[in-house]
C-alpha cells in the first residue's frame, strides 16, 4: 500500500527513484511523484495522476530533475482521490520540507485543525499534508529534534521520506507499522518499502526497527531511536539477484511466480530432513506442544484461505481444535484466549495492518504466537514469538500464487511437526504425508508442463459473467482461493460455496451455461460433491471439474475435467491451487487485462 523510495548519492537521483518506483508499483499505482533537492537546497517536485509512465513523461524521462538526493512515492489512495494535487510528495507552506508517506495518520483531522488555527492552509485532501506543515511548525534548527516532535504528534502508521532544504546532502526517513529498509551502496545509500526495489543497486540492507529515524547521506547512514539515541543494526545480505524483481521473459510476474512454485515449495519444504521436520525458528518444547489446548489461525485474503486448509489439516493430524479468523474480524470479536492457546498468523508481506493488529491483540490476551511469513524481518515476523519463513522469494504480482502455496506448505510442516511430537497419527500415515510433501515440487512441475487444457478452458469461459466454485472440506477452501484468483484479476464475478450449501439459495442463480467449477479431490467426500455437481448440471450449469484421478467418475457428469497429479488428499490443495491459478491467469490474459496490477487493488494492505 503505497511505495516509497529514497536516494542520496552523487549522481542524478531521479532515474534511481523512477526505477525503484517501477519495482514498487505493485504496492499502489494510481498516481506517483518525486522530490529532489540540489546542492543549494532547492527542492523540485513533480507529481502525476495515473501510472508511473505519466510521471516519466512529465519529467521528460527524468531529464528535468537535477538533484542528487531525493524521495519518491507511488500511491494507493486512501484520503483524497487520485489526482496531481493529492499525490505525494507534499510540501510545507514555505516549500522547505517535502514528504512522502505510506500508511495512515489517524488523527489528521485534529492535526489539521491545530495547524489551521495557526495559519496553515491545506492544498490537498490527504492525511499526509499535515506532516509537511508540522515539520515547518516544529523546526527549530535541528532536524532530528524536529522529526521527534512531529512523530510525537502522529497517531497511526507510517513510513516517511523527508527532504529539508537546509540539509541538501541528506534525506530523512522513519517507519512505524509500515515497512522500510535501508540499502547500503558505495558512495550512495537508499531507502525503499522493500528490498527487491533496490536489487539493481545493492544486496546489503539494514532493517529499520519500529519508530526508528534514519538520516541518509551519500557516505553515511545514521539511525536513531525515539529517544534520539544512536542505534546500530547488523547488515543483512540477501542472495537474490536482480532477476527476482524482473519478469525474466514471462509476459507477467504472475505467470513467472506461478512457475516459480516448484522451487519455492522445495525451499519451504527443505525443513524436512530425512524423516524429520526441523523448524529453525520455531522453538517449542515437547511439553509445550502437547499442552496446546487450542489453535487460532489468522490471516487476510489468500492467507486466510491458507488458514482454512491449515485448520482442516492440523485438526486432522493433531486432533487439537483449530479456529480460523479473518484478521479484521478476530480483533473485534473479543476472542477467548486460554492459557494454552497458540495463535498462528499468516502473511506473505508480514505487514498487513489487520493481521499485525490481530497478532498484537492475541499477544495482549496472553497467547503464544507463531508467524508464517514470507518477507524477511517484516513487522509480523519480528513481533511474533516464533516465525516460520515461507521462503517464496519476492512476490511482485498483486494476486498471490507462490506466496499462497508456500503458506499452505508451511502449515503442513507445522501440523506434521506437532503430530510427530504428540504422536497423534500412526507412523505409516505420518510417513505417507511426509512423502507426499516431498513429492509436491515435482507434482506442481507436472501441472505446469501441460497447461494446454486449462488454457483452452479459460478461453472458453473468458466471456462468463458469473462463475461459481464448489467443493467440500479442504476442496471448499481451494474453491475460495480459486474464486478469489479469478475475480481479482479477470473482474468476473466469482463465488465459492461449500458444495452442499449452494441449494440453500444461490442455486437460483444457476442458468443455462453458468460455469460451476467443481473441486472434487477429497475421496471421502466425493460422492456428496458428485451429487451436488449433478444438481447444478440438471439446472443447465456447465460443470468444470478439478479432480483427483481416484474420482475419475466425475468425468461422466462434468462437461470438462482437469485431473491433478496423484497425491495424498490432505496435501492435494496445493495442486488444486496451481490449476486454479492458471485458470484465473489465462482468463485474464484472454481478456487482455493488466494482470499484475488489477484495478483498485494493492499487494500489501497496510491500512485497516
Ligand atoms: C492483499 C493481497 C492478497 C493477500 C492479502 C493478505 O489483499 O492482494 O493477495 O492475500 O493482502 O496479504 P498478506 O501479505 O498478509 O499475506
Amino acid at each position: 500500500m503505497c511505495g516509497i523510495v529514497g536516494f542520496a548519492g552523487r549522481k542524478q537521483a531521479a532515474p534511481v527513484l523512477m526505477d525503484g518506483l517501477k519495482k514498487l508499483e505493485y504496492r499502489g499505482y494510481d498516481s506517483s511523484g518525486v522530490a529532489v533537492i540540489d546542492g543549494d537546497g532547492n527542492i523540485e517536485v513533480v507529481k502525476a495522476k495515473g501510472r508511473l509512465q505519466s510521471l516519466i513523461d512529465k519529467t521528460d524521462g527524468d531529464k528535468t530533475l537535477h538533484g542528487s538526493v531525493g524521495v519518491g512515492h507511488t500511491r494507493w489512495a486512501t484520503h483524497g482521490e487520485p489526482n496531481d494535487v493529492n499525490s505525494h510528495p507534499h510540501l510545507s507552506r514555505d516549500g522547505k520540507f517535502a514528504v512522502v508517506h505510506n500508511g495512515i495518520i489517524e488523527n489528521y483531522i485534529e492535526l489539521r485543525e491545530f495547524l489551521i488555527v495557526r495559519g496553515y492552509e491545506f492544498r490537498s485532501e490527504t492525511d499526509t499534508e499535515v506532516i509537511a506543515h508540522l515539520l515547518e511548525y516544529y523546526y527549530g534548527g535541528d532536524m532530528l529534534d524536529c522529526m521527534r516532535k512531529v512523530l510525537n504528534k502522529l497517531v497511526g502508521s507510517y513510513a516517511l521520506g523527508v527532504l529539508y532544504s537546509g540539509t541538501p546532502e541528506a534525506f530523512y526517513a522513519v517507519r512505524k507499522d509500515s515497512p522500510l529498509v535501508v540499502g547500503l551502496g558505495d558512495g550512495e545509500n537508499f531507502v525503499a518499502s522493500d528490498m527487491p526495489a533496490l536489487l539493481r543497486h545493492t544486496r546489503r540492507f539494514i532493517l529499520l526497527g519500529e519508530g526508528e529515524i534514519v538520516r541518509v547521506a551519500a557516505d553515511s547512514v545514521d539511525i536513531f531511536n525515539r529517544n534520539m539515541e544512536k542505534v546500530e543494526h547488523e547488515i543483512v545480505t540477501v542472495d537474490w539477484d536482480e532477476a527476482t524483481a524482473e519478469k525474466n521473459g514471462y509476459p507477467h510476474f504472475m505467470l513467472k511466480e506461478i512457475h516459480e512454485q516448484p522451487r519455492a515449495l522445495a525451499a519451504v519444504l527443505s525443513r524436512i530432513k530425512g524423516d524429520e521436520i526441523v523448524l529453525d525458528n520455531v522453538k517449542f518444547t515437547a511439553d509445550e506442544i502437547k499442552n496446546i489446548a487450542k489453535i487460532n489461525i489468522i490471516g487476510c485474503g489468500s492467507a486466510y484461505h491458507a488458514g482454512i486448509i491449515g485448520k482442516y489439516f492440523i485438526e486432522r493430524v493433531c486432533r487439537k481444535p483449530v479456529e480460523v479468523d479473518l484478521a479484521s474480524e478476530f480483533r473485534y470479536r473479543k476472542p477467548i484466549i486460554g492459557k494454552n492457546t497458540l495463535t498462528i498468523v499468516i502473511s506473505q508481506s508480514g505487514e498487513t495492518a489487520d493481521t499485525l493488529a490481530a497478532l498484537r491483540e492475541a499477544k495482549r490476551l496472553g497467547s503464544r504466537t507463531l508467524a508464517v511469513v514470507n518477507v524477511l524481518g517484516s513487522s509480523i515476523a519480528r513481533e511474533a514469538d516464533d516465525v516460520l519463513y515461507t521462503l517464496a522469494g519476492p512476490e511482485i504480482a498483486v494476486a498471490t500464487t507462490k506466496g499462497y502455496t508456500t503458506q499452505v506448505a508451511a502449515l503442513y510442516l507445522i501440523g506434521l511437526y506437532f503430530a510427530g511430537v504428540i504422536v497423534s497419527i500412526p507412523s505409516e500415515e505420518y510417513a505417507g504425508l511426509l512423502n507426499s510433501l516431498k513429492n509436491l515440487p515435482a507434482a506442481v512441475e507436472e501441472i505446469l508442463a501441460a497447461p494446454e487444457k486449462i488454457q483452452y478452458l479459460a478461453a472458453q469461459y473468458a466471456g462468463a459473467r458469473d462463475v461459481f466454485f464448489i467443493g467440500r472440506g479442504m476442496d471448499y477452501a481451494s474453491a475460495l482461493e480459486g474464486a478469489l484468483k479469478l475475480k481479482e484479476i479477470s473482474y468476473i464475478h466469482a463465488e465459492a460455496y461449500p458444495a452442499g450449501e449452494l441449494k440453500h439459495g444461490t442455486i437460483s442463480l444457476i442458468e443455462k451455461g453458468s460455469p460451476v467449477i467443481t473441486v472434487a479431490v477429497d475421496p471421502d467426500l466425493f460422492e456428496k460433491t458428485l451429487s451436488n455437481a449433478v444438481e447444478v448440471a440438471t439446472r443447465g450449469a456447465s460443470v468444470i471439474a478439478v479432480a483427483a484421478k481416484t474420482n475419475a467418475r466425475i468425468e461422466q457428469k462434468a462437461d470438462h475435467t482437469v485431473f491433478i497429479p496423484e497425491c495424498s488428499p490432505l496435501i492435494a490443495p496445493v495442486l488444486t491451487a496451481v490449476v486454479l491459478q492458471l485458470f484465473g491467469y489465462y482468463v485474464a490474459a484472454a481478456k487482455g487485462l493488466d494482470i499484475d496490477k488489477p484495478r483498485n487493488l494493492a499487494k500489501s494492505v497496510t491500512v485497516e
